[in-house]
């Protein structure tokens, strides 16, 4: 006879926190967000620590390069996509590995020959205000001027304008040479008053810009999560079927750790890739694994090497598996039961393998309350989706700035091998869709506010780290009732915000 569980699985929404005694110590400026990202034997640091307990989803509108420089200067971690060509995808992360701090490769360059009106929509895309006039219209071509909001005025010029007679052209500006140190770049910035410096190459070809603001943000980030020479740590989605060309691509573009991406992780492929690595790099490269959401797939991936295990089927904003499929459960409840059976599994064996609670986050309490939970990290997809670094065009739709945001299983992102369960067949059938999602502005705000309304909370619990959260925190069901209750009742809003995360 089938298994039956007696109870029904809960989603986060259906849990709550109790707060419990706090001190005058438990202030969110004393709180630490370090976390486990790998398996570590009793006593043992791991390999890689993230700084906050973020990461984000292996998916094509979520997670290219600039997603992850981004994400590692707040402390978190990309993983990026692996369903692209294996050139591509290591080319991203070598830009990761390659970026030098400060040293920005411009992401608007225009023709001169294109227009005012070309500019504009350029904008939009983009986000940016300056950009670079180069003889191919590239971000590496000759450059031949910049074009910054001081150089147009749209209500008082023709649209048609051409590029070429409204920049600033190369010989009004000022540029540093390639090869300049960026405390030398900032000199130049400061005395001649700029916002952006173009460093060029001794062919005058474009190599990067150097922003004022981004001198003035650098001192911010505290912590980045950076390898031994001081370059950003940075992930790749790996698949079950081209590993052994992928990998090896991967690591020799600088990638610091791996993470099998499907949606059913309970599976031998997983085993032989987990151990196709490991062989490979004497298990000097980590590799994650998953999904699971339950005992069982727990201790199969952990015995199999799993260097962190990844919790969720179905819930993900996009994915449409469960009523395509029939397969999923709740996400409180599963990763309740996956906590459990990774505490066991370190009581019995002494090797702790950190968890990731994936998908399903919609406010930032959320996060917290996947920590409580016992999840060690959260890895999520729409959440990311919505900033300015993220893949995805910047849209307006009806009036409201958009970014899109599509799954992995929809036919737009053309995924197969995440879910095909052998051989070769095609995607039949969809198991995501393609949306959108509101703009929300700079990746670092964003984090900046969500991590510091995870460190309030944990003050009320009386925690002042993550362990102490997931050994301490009371957690409670609550009724349709309360649910309603919780949020603002009986009121009229006098403003409706349409992003509430
Ligand atoms: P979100 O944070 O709720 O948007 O969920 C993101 C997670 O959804 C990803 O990390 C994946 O695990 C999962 N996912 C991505 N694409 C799809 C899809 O097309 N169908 C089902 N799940 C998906």
């Amino acid at each position: 006879m089938a298994f039956y569980y007696t109870e029904p699985s809960h989603t986060f929404n259906e849990y709550l926190l109790i707060p419990r005694y706090s001190s005058k110590e438990h202030s969110p400026q004393n709180v630490s967000l370090r976390t486990p990202l790998v398996r570590m034997k009793n006593g043992e640091e791991p390999q890689f620590t993230l700084n906050i307990p973020l990461v984000s989803a292996i998916m094509q509108s979520v997670s290219n390069d600039k997603t992850a420089i981004a994400l590692a200067k707040e402390g978190g971690l990309s993983f990026i996509f692996g369903s692209q060509a294996i050139e591509k995808q290591a080319e991203m992360v070598s830009a990761v590995k390659n970026y030098k701090a400060g040293f920005v490769e411009s992401d608007s360059n225009i023709l001169p020959r294109q227009t005012l009106q070309d500019i504009l929509d350029l904008k939009i895309k983009t986000g940016h205000t300056t950009v670079a006039v180069t003889e191919d219209g590239s971000a590496h071509g000759k450059l031949l001027g910049v074009v910054t909001g001081r150089d147009y005025r749209p209500s008082r010029m023709d649209r048609s304008l051409l590029v070429s007679e409204f920049m600033t052209p190369i010989s009004k500006l000022t540029v540093g040479k390639e090869g300049i140190s960026l405390a030398e770049a900032n000199d130049l910035i400061w005395e001649y008053k700029l916002n952006s410096l173009p460093i060029v190459n001794e062919k005058g070809e474009l190599v990067a810009f150097v922003f004022r603001k981004d001198y003035e943000s650098k001192k911010e980030n505290p912590n980045e999560l950076l390898d031994e020479k001081k370059r950003y740590i940075v992930g790749a989605g790996i698949n079950t079927r081209d590993y052994k060309e992928r990998v090896p691509a991967l690591i020799e573009a600088g990638a610091d750790i791996l993470c099998i991406d499907s949606s059913d992780g309970f599976s031998e492929w997983q085993k032989e890739t987990i151990q196709f690595v490991k062989k490979q790099y004497n298990g000097r490269v980590p590799v994650g694994a998953g999904n699971i959401v339950d005992k069982d797939g727990f201790d199969f991936l952990a015995d199999a090497g799993a260097d962190f295990i990844k919790v969720g089927i179905g819930g993900g904003s996009i994915c449409i598996t469960r009523e395509t499929k029939g397969i999923g459960r709740g996400q409180a409840t599963a990763l309740i039961e996956v906590a459990k059976a990774r505490n066991e599994y370190y009581e019995r064996t002494g090797v702790y393998i950190p968890i990731c609670s994936d998908g399903g986050i919609v406010y930032d309490h959320h996060i917290t309350l996947a920590l409580a939970m016992g999840a060690d990290f959260c890895m999520l997809g729409r959440y990311f989706a919505r900033f300015d670094e993220s893949p995805t065009n910047k849209v307006l739709v009806n009036g409201t700035y958009m970014k899109e945001y599509w799954g992995e299983g929809s036919s737009r992102a053309r995924n197969w091998q995440r879910y095909d369960s052998g051989g070769d067949a095609k995607l039949a059938f969809e198991e995501g869709v393609d949306s959108y999602v509101p703009y929300a502005g700079p990746l670092h705000d964003n984090v900046q506010e969500s991590m510091h309304k995870v460190k309030a909370t944990m003050c009320n619990c009386g925690t002042l780290t993550i362990p102490e959260l997931q050994k301490h925190a009371k957690l409670t069901l609550v009724s349709s009732a309360s649910i309603t209750e919780g949020g603002a009742h009986d009121v009229i809003l006098k403003d409706i915000h349409a992003n509430r995360t």
